[in-house]
């Protein structure tokens, strides 16, 4: 039988980190990832991580206010209070873990300027910060001896007499499926960017733990909060970070103006993400876009302050776009990058359902609110990802394992797989997926609307006909990727599903969701979070108040 005190699912930052904190607190902890860690997505991560350090004046009252005010006030105060003050030591942490951060003139940790903050608090490793910061815990996960389930991939969580003691999943080098029992079970899934076409999200981003809570009965909250990252490649979506900007790269439209003076004049291109991709929206709608699209310019940053920092978009603008950064402007638009909804966790990364937990992209311990602030998410996944393997670890402390029925489990699994192997139609998992990725973009993107997500919502009972219908090229079980590409569309459809339906609900324009027919924010009304939770009876929509402590709501002006 395979057992742990505490199963992690998911290998990014929030998973190594939460991993390493229940092993550290005495628990027999595994991983369990569908690619092997190094290739999960926080690799992606490329701009920095947020934390103000007191030795350069900084403190941790300025950050939470500048994340609250990001938030649209929509994040939990007493949440974005802790992350804040956990910073400092989460990032002296990574470092003396041996995360080499750039340096600045006088040898100390140096810092760039993100968006939407008052200064300059983001600590980096050129443009590949999660990488860096990736590979560094990997080394201590090999250190502890924690065992990786790797290329192992999660196919429902197993929930008795209400309480999360297990996953079944399947190992996907030979297709056979095992029951792994859990005293507690952490997800740590990642977002669901690839729900959206085009995502700057990788292939592998589909969403999957927010769907495996959600069919066990945990609400998601705030799911209609979905980031369009302000500089993404057109066409491809690959993500050119704000760490351009916080250099010091301008945004021009057409006519060569830098519009963002006419929308954010104090901060400019550094406003939130919100405010930017709107105004880059608005240029485009209104025809003072090129094909789409308007541009980056990094020409004044200078060849060698690119080479040092932004050595990796310069390799990819020229690989994707066939644009060399330090001659010519760079074509962007705003694209989805990220979902500041999730499952519903409190401070500890608990769930609803005793045993499950939750961290990082996947949940709502309620940081981000209506719209992240840029190099906060790799600050949320230590921060609360070492707080829920701390937790996690604790509630499995002197718990018993569960007797469980394995062989029910498995045949019940091996059954479904005999359905879904044995249908004969075109119907394939690609074209379902492309066509509810491009319908989520038209829908849910910068712009929203009620007769939009109206017409998406109906779409939904189409798609999962479809899902039903779609059957397998690969009839064999050795690394079937086709069979791994199915599952991943059913757990993308749950998420659509909740998405839409807290679109709908939220009748205001905050953050992140941006109704034309209810273009203001509505504070008497909607200072509140939108959960949805799914229940016998179909999928359940209902409320809970944000909470404040010490920052009351304000106009928001960048
Ligand atoms: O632009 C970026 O480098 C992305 C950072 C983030 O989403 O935090």
């Amino acid at each position: 039988m395979l057992e742990h005190d505490v199963l992690v699912v998911g290998a990014g930052l929030a998973g190594m980190r939460a991993a390493l904190a229940a092993h550290q607190s005495g628990a027999n902890v595994a991983i369990i990832s569908k690619v092997h860690p190094v290739r999960s997505h926080s690799n992606a991560a490329q701009g920095g991580i947020n934390a103000a350090l007191t030795d350069r004046g900084d403190n941790w009252e300025d950050h939470a206010f500048d994340t609250i005010k990001g938030s649209d006030y929509l994040g939990d105060q007493d949440a974005i209070e802790y992350m804040c003050t956990e910073a400092g030591p989460e990032l002296i942490d990574l470092e003396h873990m041996g995360v080499i951060f750039n340096r600045d003139d006088e040898g100390r940790l140096g810092t760039r300027a993100f968006g939407g903050q008052q200064r300059a608090r983001t600590f980096f490793v050129a443009d590949f910060t999660g990488q860096a910061i990736l590979h560094v815990l990997y080394e201590q996960l090999m250190k502890a001896d924690v065992r990786v389930y790797e290329e192992w991939f999660v196919l429902e969580l197993i929930v008795e007499e209400g309480e999360c003691c297990g996953v079944i999943a399947m190992e996907i080098a030979t297709g056979s499926v095992f029951v792994i029992r859990a005293k507690s079970v952490i997800l740590c899934t990642g977002g669901l960017g690839r729900l959206f076409e085009p995502s700057t999200n990788a292939l592998i981003v589909t969403g999957d733990g927010i769907a495996l809570a959600y069919q066990v009965g945990a609400p998601v909250m705030d799911m209609e909060m979905v980031q369009y990252h302000p500089t993404t490649l057109k066409g491809s979506g690959v993500l050119i970070t704000e760490g351009a900007r916080g250099e010091g790269a301008h945004l021009l439209n057409k006519d060569g103006e830098r519009f963002m003076q006419r929308y954010a004049p104090n901060m400019m291109e550094l406003a939130s993400r919100d405010v930017v991709s709107r105004s880059e929206q608005t240029e485009i709608d209104e025809g003072r876009g090129i094909d789409g699209c308007v541009l980056l310019d990094c020409r004044h940053l200078g060849e060698d302050l690119i080479a040092e920092r932004l050595s990796q978009i310069l390799e990819i603008g020229m690989d994707f776009a066939g644009v060399d950064i330090r001659k010519e402007p760079i074509p962007i638009q705003p694209g989805m990058h990220y979902i500041m909804g999730g499952i519903k966790t409190d401070m500890d990364g608990r769930t609803i359902v005793p045993g499950l937990y939750a961290a990082g992209e996947c949940a709502n311990v309620s940081v981000h609110g209506g719209n992240r602030l840029g190099a906060n998410s790799l600050l949320d996944t230590v921060v609360f990802g070492h707080r829920s393997g701390r937790h996690a670890a604790d509630w499995a402390n002197g718990k018993a394992y569960r007797d469980l029925n394995v062989d029910d489990y498995v045949d019940g699994k091996e059954k479904e797989f005999s359905d879904l192997f044995s249908r004969q139609t075109d119907e394939r998992w690609s074209q379902i997926r492309l066509d509810l990725g491009k319908a989520m973009d038209r829908y849910m993107g910068v712009y929203r609307d009620e007769e939009g997500m109206q017409s998406l919502l109906a779409m939904l009972p189409g798609f999962r006909e479809r899902f039903a219908q779609a059957s397998l090229q690969d009839k064999g079980r050795v690394f079937n990727t086709d069979l791994i590409f199915t599952l991943e569309l059913g757990f993308m459809l749950d998420c659509a599903e909740s998405i839409v339906l807290g679109g709908i609900e939220r009748k205001e324009s905050r953050g992140a969701h941006s109704r034309t027919d209810y273009p203001n924010r509505d504070d008497e009304n909607w200072l509140k979070h939108v959960l949805v939770t799914r229940t016998d009876d179909g999928p359940e929509v209902s409320q809970l108040p944000v909470t404040i402590t010490k920052w009351q709501p304000e106009e928001r002006k960048y």
